[in-house]
């Protein structure tokens, strides 16, 4: 039986959009003069990197890579693994992370170290979300958009088993533990 899940809105799209176009003003004036290679961590990300790379007018590269820690539960089980690696050599390469949302820092700390092995000439994180409150593993975000409560939350690319992805709001997904299509 498919139960209805109960979605709440928490960052409307127009404040979306608005944190986008800040961060976007702040990554510009940054990276003035340089060829910034953005990489996109899969899939949480595409939605907020093909937004804000449409607003950042600088000869920048986009990439991509895909890390699995989750599966399909809803908690990190600690072990990141890369299923995708980045194809784009990155030594000596201005890159940007770009990130769905940071939660216990497990994934992107895994990943920031794995990618600074590669010895980029600079490595930044920007994530659309963070939820500071569930932290296991300091991160510094450099470029973020919302600090969000400590609640599963869904749309503009972020998703509960794949779904909700496709949401133009953020939402929160209040009764995810009742939420299954099976
Ligand atoms: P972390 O390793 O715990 O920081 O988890 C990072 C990844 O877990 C994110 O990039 C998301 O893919 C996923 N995740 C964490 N919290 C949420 C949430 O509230 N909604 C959907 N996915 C989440
Ligand atoms: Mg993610």
């Amino acid at each position: 039986m498919v139960s209805q899940p109960q979605l709440k809105i928490l960052i409307s799209h127009d404040e979306i959009a608005k944190a986008v176009d800040r961060l976007a003003r702040e990554i510009k004036r940054d990276y003035l003069d340089k060829q910034p290679l953005l990489i996109g961590v899969l899939k949480g990300s595409f939605v907020f990197m093909a937004d804000l790379i449409r607003q950042i007018d600088l000869p920048l590269e986009v990439d991509f890579i895909r890390l699995s820690s989750y599966g399909a539960a809803r908690e990190s089980s600690g072990k990141v693994r890369v299923i995708q690696g980045v194809k784009t050599p990155i030594k000596g390469r201005d890159v940007l992370v770009i990130e769905d949302i940071v939660d216990t820092g497990i994934t992107t700390s895994f990943l920031l170290d794995y990618l600074r092995k590669n010895k980029p000439t600079s490595l930044k994180l920007c994530a659309l979300t963070n939820k500071p409150s569930r932290r296991k593993v300091p991160v510094s975000i450099d470029y973020l958009g919302f600090t969000v409560p400590n609640k599963f939350i869904v749309g503009y690319g972020i998703d509960c088993d794949e779904k909700f992805r496709n949401l133009p709001h953020i939402y929160t997904l209040e009764d995810i533990d009742n939420f299954s299509d099976s």
